[in-house]
């Protein structure tokens, strides 16, 4: 039985705490607290530093680096002897600069971030990476293992890294897919004679049938993974290569459709409404 606390419990924080509470003692705090409400057998906190206090790890499942300083930061002062366990998508260095934080006050740190979405969360078949030391990595795993399948990549940063890199064909896939879907509709060719042979050819990705239909429907409700958050992927993929000397004109314009369809009103819609940043004329 470990003592965990969980903050964030946003659309993935949700069934990854639901996986831990059982066999083990959990305490949740979410900015929100009407979203606690779907989470079942867990202590509630009414704020992040009672929900620190509780825990000998300290599971982080928030949307972003500011939003990880302004949950954590201010009660650095309490972390002495815990773990933190970083599970958000953020950038390489922003993981390092948190870990130095953590270790200056008293704490161990690592990272661990996840490929997949809610369903693979549900069922504990997330793919997590770690950036840790050896001895963070072996201290967190079982827990880990409870919610998917976890791989050590190296120090912190290299895991976060990883994910950039995966995050970032996300949206090159995505983006390409939702490409050729309004070309052919622009040429009135049948999208399911594309499909057709797009399955049985060597460009195939299983994503393209997860996101065909809500592409074909402009159904981007009851979202999995928010535009939003593609693009703060694809923009900490930017800062953080930009500085690497890359080329980066083929991620410039799959952020610009991206900025197009959040400036649409699909931030908060499912990110196969990147289709939506395609169109010239958004009333059509
Ligand atoms: N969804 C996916 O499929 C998926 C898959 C892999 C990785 N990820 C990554 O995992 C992280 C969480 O994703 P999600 O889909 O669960 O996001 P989400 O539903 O948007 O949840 C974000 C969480 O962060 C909290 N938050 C945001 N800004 C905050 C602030 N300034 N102060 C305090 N709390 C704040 C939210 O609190 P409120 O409820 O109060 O807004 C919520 O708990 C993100 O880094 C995302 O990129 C997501």
């Amino acid at each position: 039985m470990v003592k965990i606390s969980f903050l964030g419990t946003g659309l993935m924080g949700i069934p990854m705490a639901q996986r831990l509470v059982d066999g083990n003692e959990l305490i949740a705090y979410n900015r929100t607290a009407s979203k606690l409400t779907a989470l079942t057998g867990a202590r509630i906190a009414d704020d992040p530093g009672q929900a620190i206090d509780h825990g000998d790890f300290i599971f982080l499942m928030l949307s972003d680096a500011a939003a990880i300083h302004s949950t954590l930061t201010p009660h650095l002062n309490r972390l002495s002897g815990k773990t933190i366990v970083q599970m958000g998508t953020i950038a390489p260095e922003e993981s390092r600069e948190l870990e130095k934080l953590v270790q200056q006050a008293q704490a161990e740190y690592l990272e661990a971030p996840v490929l997949g979405s809610i369903p693979e969360a549900t069922s504990g078949t997330l793919l997590i990476m770690g950036g840790a030391s050896a001895t963070n990595w072996e201290r967190a795993l079982p827990l880990l293992e409870t919610l998917g399948a976890a791989t050590y990549i190296g120090t912190v940063g290299s895991a976060a890294a990883l994910k950039l890199a995966l995050n970032q064909m996300i949206g090159a896939l995505t983006i390409g897919f939702a490409q050729s879907l309004s070309y052919l509709a622009a040429q009135e060719v049948d999208y399911s004679k594309f499909m057709e042979i797009l399955r049985v050819s060597a460009l195939y990705a299983p994503t393209f049938d997860k996101k065909l239909n809500r592409m074909v429907e402009r159904n981007y409700a009851n979202p999995n993974f928010p535009t939003k958050h593609l693009e703060k992927d694809l923009r900490l993929f930017a800062n953080s290569a930009q500085p690497l000397g890359l080329n980066l004109a083929a991620l410039d314009g799959l952020r610009a459709v991206v900025a197009q369809s959040i400036a649409a009103g699909w931030a908060d819609g499912d990110y196969s409404a990147v289709l939506e940043g395609l169109k010239i004329d958004q009333e059509n």
